[in-house]
């Protein structure tokens, strides 16, 4: 299946420095029929479409603006998470650089929906070099009285992956060290100052103007039963075409990593990032969904050069480095991983130490209080199920 360029439909076609450009293409016909609408039935719309959020989780956008809309609070926020911390992650640069008109649009029908004010977009440390046009995309969106009722403001992080996490993310944004909170309360009840607030990825809020004026059932018909529309994946390592691609959901990964990547003798795909699932090269035909595999979509490429278990070992610690240490599960947890997968790269692993990476594992997924800690034992596990000769011959050296 070829591309289907939906979110990324204005990239590299209109000038992300000019207001104008966008216009042109339909640019904020979503949002002035959207403010001719009452709120909930702008949430009615996204809820019929299936939307689910793109910054991993998937998430129903519908019913979390739903559950803010609905919440009792004289103040309330929209923040846009543009930290993309994720290992391999790349596509919300690509959006952020060639079409942030898209996302002010989105970010401004999410205001109205949910009956927001305010809203922030939390920018990567390392993207500082987006603030200039984001801040004039914003600037030339309510020069054209595009944002009489929201206020648009951008927050920098300061480099840790933690705060992509959302509850970290308002802590940040709070000015106070990124850590996870406790939930319940969730953000759309209890978020930003304690506030009615949802947090959107970037390409999620991206879908919003598309389904606003194209209609939620013209969505609904892209994509698998339970994972509408299309998805954008940040393809990288032993490929020869690395990049951003868009395809509609349940397209395979073999379309993707070897028909338009071009990868070839395929080990293994890491679908997710860091944390994400470990697909075995003779499991390319796996379908990209919320179903199966998908994450935020990044898609790292491992050729039949590459060991599985230094791979794995690196993961486990930059995840230990990056855990924020407020829970033991997540933050002894990964340590611990971490030091085994390093004696087994270096042929001193022992046969038990397979099972005390399962029990590990249990714990780390039943107790973390996010979701690094929660799914950070997932590469570790799959590597074992689909590459256990390769701990088989580490534990024959010792
Ligand atoms: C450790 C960690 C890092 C995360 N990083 C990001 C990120 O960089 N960008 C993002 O959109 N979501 C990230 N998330 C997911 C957010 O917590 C949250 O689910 C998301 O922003 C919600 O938006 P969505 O429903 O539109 O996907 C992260 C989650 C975890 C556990």
């Amino acid at each position: 299946m070829p591309e289907k360029r939906v979110v990324l439909a204005n990239c590299g076609v209109i000038d992300p420095e000019d207001v104008a450009s966008y216009i042109e293409r339909d640019g904020f016909k979503a949002l002035k029929k959207a403010l001719k609408l009452p709120g909930e039935q702008v949430v009615e719309e996204i809820k019929a479409s299936g939307l689910r959020g793109r910054g991993g989780a998937g998430f129903p956008c519908g019913l979390k603006w739903d559950l803010a809309r609905k919440a009792q609070g004289d103040e309330k926020y929209v923040i846009c998470n543009a930290d993309e911390g994720e290992v391999g992650t790349f596509k919300d640069r690509y959006i952020l650089e060639n079409d942030p008109f898209s996302l002010v649009e989105g970010i401004a029908i999410a205001g109205h929906a949910t009956g927001a004010n305010k809203a922030y977009i939390y920018l990567r440390a390392e993207y500082h070099f987006l603030l200039d046009l984001l801040e004039k995309a914003i600037a030339q969106a309510k020069k054209k009285g595009f944002l009489k009722h929201l206020d648009i403001e951008i927050r920098q992080g300061a480099g840790a992956y933690v705060c992509g996490e959302e509850s970290a993310l308002m802590d940040s944004i709070e000015g106070k060290r990124g850590e996870v909170r406790y939930r319940p309360p969730f953000p759309p009840t209890k978020g930003l100052w304690g506030k009615p607030t949802i947090i959107n990825n970037v390409e999620t809020l991206m879908n919003i103007p598309r389904i606003v004026l194209k209609g939620a059932k013209w969505f609904g018909g892209m994509g698998t039963e339970r994972s509408k529309g299309t998805k954008v994946f940040s393809v990288s390592g032993d490929v020869a075409k690395p990049g951003v691609y868009e395809l509609v959901l349940g397209s395979s990964l073999k379309e993707l990593v070897e028909d338009l990547a071009l990868a070839k003798k395929v080990q293994a795909v890491q679908v997710g990032g860091a944390t994400g699932r470990i697909i075995p090269g003779d499991m390319l035909d796996t379908p990209l969904s919320f179903e199966t595999i998908l994450g935020a979509g990044a898609v790292t490429v491992f050729n039949e050069s590459r060991d599985m278990i230094d791979i794995v070992h690196r993961t486990l610690e930059f995840l230990a480095e990056e855990s924020c240490g407020k829970c033991a599960p997540c933050r002894e947890g990964t340590e611990a991983m971490a030091g085994i997968l390093e004696r087994f790269s270096k042929g001193e692993g022992l046969e038990k130490d397979i099972t005390v990476l399962g029990e590990l594992a249990d714990t780390m997924m039943l107790a973390s209080m996010c979701g690094l800690g929660q799914a950070a034992p997932i590469p570790v596990m799959d590597s074992l199920q689909h590459f256990r000769g390769a701990y088989d011959n580490r534990i024959r050296q010792s």
